[in-house]
């Protein structure tokens, strides 16, 4: 049994394959957090905890006299509010006699078969190949019965824990929410921590961050409305000597995508705590007597082999328990050619039949018709929120359109950026109360467009009609959803002054039933994600989209960095990626062999290529193909990084059987007669033979690993090699 409560100690233990995870109903009956780690057979990790007298820390009144019990010191599951802990905590409520305290103790247990589902947000769900059993505990404040109950989930095999929270109002008076976090993580030693997070901004997104924890509060968050482009809702925390290859890592990864905080505290006695949660920013949640309230899960992972080994564990369980879409598996993602950068705004169904034909050439399967072929949308200051065709633009309609792309035996994709609304738009000027704009006060412009208020069952209606109608009228194979501004003026025209708070979560929750009602009613569609590329790349949009756009960035060089910095996380499977005319100086070679590290395509107007470059993209896309089994399902390694100096960066998927592996290296600069460079592979097996690239020499997997592979350096800068290595019988 993955999770044993022990009545004498009263601990529930979780066991995954490799790690333990421990609390206990301790002294005064608080909900202790003891243990989080490698496996521990012990049923009581408590001996850890030493109480002292520890001065201007306060005692909760059930001590007494004794001095020796603070929560101010203790390790904790679930955070009380203002009864003597000073650090961040997992709750901040007004209750309804105007106090602001939360004081919960455990009341209930449940332990169940399965996994736990939340009724308003996406999760990671079983596979019926799994072990998965559910842990819930209710706290109660005894005083406002305020309940909170924490909800565990165990993957035995996969070595994940999900955690999220409930909140149920048993009171009879409505209480206000201002701070609810799904994980609290308390660790008795935090001084040799690092946090390691994924900043970016537009164009660069997901670059990687690492610092030493110090004695305040580190703070990962975005108050953006969507989880951005500046930060991700995913964090590290890991040994100070932590590489690749070795090291303790706990990884929490945030299954929303709206404003999410992650905070670590290093406190006075060197303990580390993190939560990790909604964003309490302009958050104030009514409660009413009854009401409940459901906290975004949070997928957790700890091992002791480095960030590979925590990143394997992402990849292999975000590959099969995160999106139930048949593209995940069974369907076989299409090479794309995309319209936007061939033509951004400025065609019409002739054009796109021309560079579908010439596409067709390239090996490419789809061809996707992106932002401008609806409403009057001939730039981008009007249109949105008109979803019908603009048969000036698309003169045949988009029946015969796609009728056309289809006689090619080439698949038809399109783009909606449904969340929007632009002034100059029929929608607008019928529905302006269904943008988000604050009374009295003018709304701030981004891109010259307003966001739609998500949270209105009207708008979330009328998007649900508009947008099935289209997708229901012709054959369409793929769609592209995308999100191009952040939330600034937080405002609905359906709530009462007193729940504004409420907006930003509301909108999130109202574009989830928007997503089910649209995308899981048509499963034979393939979804791609967008967010002026890659800013709201998160785990709930990832439940949703087999794949998501990595970034409006092309640039083969910068895309090193991005594809880098997201495979913390992600797996590659889910990077959209794209050759386009960004990088004159790369090679097309080399922009082919950085756009198999995800799902591959195009980004360009196709027209344009000579035929030999047509040629040239057509065996390109013949090896994405071959390569797909190795790429889409194996083991990912990064094997240099790119935001240290050096002259390569190089990366290799290797098969769960180890019999086949490619290993791709980009030359990003070169030194006049330089030393020789050798790339070291991962992951083989150490006593085969392989071949490299059908080679007859055969070299063994521990030379390939130790010795390295010599990489060329008389090239061109801007080359890039693909070793495709195969076991020998
Ligand atoms: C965003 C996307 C692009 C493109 C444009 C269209 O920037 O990231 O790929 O779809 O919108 O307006």
């Amino acid at each position: 049994m993955a999770i044993l409560f022990n009545e004498k100690a009263k601990t529930f233990t979780l066991h995954t394959r490799n790690t333990s995870y421990q609390m206990k109903i301790g002294s005064f009956d608080y909900l202790l957090h003891l243990y989080y780690g490698p496996c521990v057979p012990d049923e009581d990790m408590s001996y850890q905890i030493m109480e002292y007298d520890r001065g201007f820390s306060g005692n909760p009144y059930e001590s007494r006299n004794a001095r020796t019990f603070s929560l101010d010191a203790q390790p904790q599951e679930f955070t009380t509010y203002r009864q003597g802990d000073f650090r961040i905590s997992s709750i901040e409520v007004i209750n309804g006699d105007g106090s602001y305290c939360y004081h919960g103790k455990p009341v209930d247990y449940k332990i169940s078969q399965g996994k736990y589902k939340l009724d308003t947000l996406p999760c990671v769900f079983a596979s019926e190949t799994d072990t998965v059993h559910t842990l819930e505990v209710t706290l109660c404040d005894a005083a406002s019965n305020l309940k909170v109950i924490l909800l565990y989930s165990v993957f035995e095999e996969a070595d994940i824990i999900t955690r999220s929270v409930k909140v149920l109002n048993a009171g009879d008076k409505a209480v206000h929410l201002k701070k609810i976090m799904s994980v609290c993580l308390d660790f008795l030693n935090g001084a040799n921590l690092d946090l390691v997070s994924l900043p970016g901004r537009y164009g660069q997104e997901r670059q990687v961050e690492r610092q030493p924890m110090t004695h305040h509060i580190h703070s990962i968050g975005s108050i953006r409305g969507s989880s951005s482009h500046q930060q991700n809702p995913f964090v590290i925390l890991c040994d100070r000597e932590a590489t690749e290859d070795y090291g303790w890592c706990y990884g929490f990864s945030l299954m929303y995508s709206g404003n999410f905080l992650a905070e670590a505290e290093l406190d006075q006695y060197d303990q580390l705590r993190l939560v990790m949660g909604i964003n309490p920013n302009s958050f104030l949640y009514e409660l009413k007597p009854g009401g409940t309230f459901e906290g975004p899960e949070v997928v957790m992972a700890f091992t002791c082999r480095g960030f590979t080994a925590l990143s394997h564990i992402y990849h292999d369980f975000y590959r099969t328990n995160l999106c139930r879409s048949k593209f995940v598996g069974e369907v076989k993602r299409p090479v794309l050619i995309n319209s936007w950068e061939a033509a951004f705004m400025n065609f019409d169904d002739v054009k796109l039949v021309e560079i579908a034909k010439a596409a067709k050439n390239m090996g490419v399967d789809l061809l996707v018709m992106d932002d401008g072929w609806f409403g009057k949308r001939d730039d981008d200051n009007s249109g949105l929120g008109d979803w019908y065709v603009n048969e000036n633009k698309i003169k045949c309609g988009l029946h015969r359109l796609v009728e056309q792309i289809n006689a090619l035996d080439m698949k038809f994709g399109i783009w909606f950026e449904p969340e929007m609304v632009s002034e100059d738009s029929d929608l607008y000027r019928a529905h302006p109360d269904w943008a988000m704009e604050i009374p009295g006060r003018h709304g701030v412009r981004s891109r010259n467009q307003l966001a739609l208020d998500m949270s209105r069952r009207d708008v979330q209606d009328y998007l649900i009609e508009k947008i099935n109608a289209i997708l229901d009228d012709a054959n369409i194979y793929y769609v592209k959803w995308d999100i191009n501004r952040s939330l600034a003026d937080i405002w609905s025209n359906s709530l009462p002054a007193g729940n504004q708070g409420e907006v930003c979560h509301r909108y999130i929750l109202g574009l989830y039933r928007v997503m089910d009602e649209i995308i899981l009613t048509h499963p034979h569609i393939l979804f791609e994600g967008c967010s002026g590329g890659g800013g709201r790349f998160d785990p709930a949009m990832l439940s949703y989209y087999p794949q998501y756009w990595v970034s409006d960035n092309n640039n083969p060089i910068d895309r090193l960095k991005l594809h880098y910095g997201t495979s913390f996380v992600y797996p590659t499977c889910t990077m959209g990626a794209h050759i386009s005319d960004s990088g004159r100086f790369v090679p097309l070679e080399t922009k082919a062999v950085v756009a198999m590290c995800g799902t591959f395509g195009y980004e360009l107007d196709a027209t344009h290529l000579s035929k030999k470059e047509q040629k040239l993209c057509k065996k390109q896309s013949d090896l994405f193909r071959k390569y797909y089994h190795i790429t889409f399902w194996g083991d990912f390694y990064r094997l240099t990084d790119p935001f240290k100096a050096g002259n390569m960066t190089a990366w290799q998927h290797v098969t769960k059987d180890k019999k086949e592996s490619l290993l791709s290296v980009v030359v990003t600069s070169l030194t006049c007669n330089g030393p020789q460079e050798y790339i070291k592979a991962k992951g083989l097996d150490p006593k085969a033979m392989y071949s490299l690239n059908g080679s007859r020499e055969l070299r063994s997997g521990s030379a390939l690993m130790n010795a390295g592979i010599p990489i060329n350096r008389e090239v061109p800068e801007y080359s890039a090699f693909q070793f495709h290595l195969v076991k020998a019988d």
